[in-house]
């Protein structure tokens, strides 16, 4: 099924089950399938996560998709900042929806609720190259995964939330899913535009800057400090008593306020 929604810079069609809307784009995309196409399904029945772990959500009670972007000629550097940037067009968006929404590095979406922050999206950028459409071509897949009306017994984690637990009434998802891409793809270029700007904005939102903080790593080791900047490559920088570390890639939680 194909959604109709009345704007220029997106197409959504819609699967009743698949098991990775990211799984199905990167395919379309490396079939040659345009800037803004976008896959949002009912149901994942092999749903991916970062750092290689799953992602599962019962039917129909979150808004699972992913959109493709071209970021044709984009230098290299830039790409990392994808993930960070669509977190940012996220909280963006359920702040103008009315949700306490924060920015959890690298990408997190959390929602302040009475039993503290917790942990309402996931976000998965994955780069796919399309060598087939000219040397060095590659295309964006940006997974998105929102608890929307979720209820307590459904939540993977106690760490985690959904729009309607943290509002206490019903969620329209469509109504959602719009917000979200006029947001994104708003972001998108104008992060293009004037990535100072992006990064500032990105600064505003995030629960993570100036909070003392744990990170977990990839290969095991732990590190706290006070997250102190994100760079230019979407690093986090961390103070620490042994000096500035750079964070690439890990697991971020938050302490106590500074
Ligand atoms: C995370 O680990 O926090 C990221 C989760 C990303 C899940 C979304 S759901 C839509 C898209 N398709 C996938 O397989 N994963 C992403």
């Amino acid at each position: 099924m194909t959604l109709a929604t009345g704007e220029d810079d997106w197409v959504v069609e819609i699967l009743s089950e698949t098991p990775s809307t990211n799984a199905v784009l990167a395919e379309r995309a490396r079939q040659g399938a345009a800037h803004g196409l976008v896959i949002a399904t009912e149901h994942q029945t092999a749903g991916r996560g970062r750092l290689d772990r799953t992602w599962t959500t019962p039917r129909s009670t979150a808004l699972t998709f992913s959109v493709l972007l071209r970021p044709d000629g984009l230098a290299p550097t830039r790409w990392t900042w994808l993930p960070l940037l669509t977190g940012l067009a996220v909280t963006s968006a359920l702040r103008s929806l009315g949700y306490d929404a924060l920015v959890k590095w690298p990408n997190d979406v959390l929602l302040r609720t009475s039993e503290g922050e917790r942990k309402v999206c996931g976000i998965l950028v994955e780069r796919v190259d399309t060598p087939a459409f000219g040397a060095g071509t590659a295309a964006a897949v940006i997974g998105i995964g929102l608890n929307t009306s979720m209820g307590a017994d459904d939540l993977p984690v106690e760490t985690a939330t959904s729009l309607a637990l943290a509002s206490g009434g019903p969620v329209d998802r469509t109504a959602v899913l719009r917000e979200l891409l006029r947001s994104l793809f708003a972001h998108y270029a104008d992060w293009l535009a004037d990535p100072e700007e992006a990064a500032s904005a990105y600064r505003e939102m995030s629960g993570t800057l100036g909070r003392q903080v744990r990170a977990e790593l990839p290969g095991g080791d732990v590190l706290t400090g006070v997250a102190q900047a994100v760079d230019e490559t979407g690093c986090l920088i961390i103070s620490t008593e042994a000096g500035p570390v750079t964070v690439a890639a890990g697991d971020v939680v938050h302490l106590r306020a500074t």
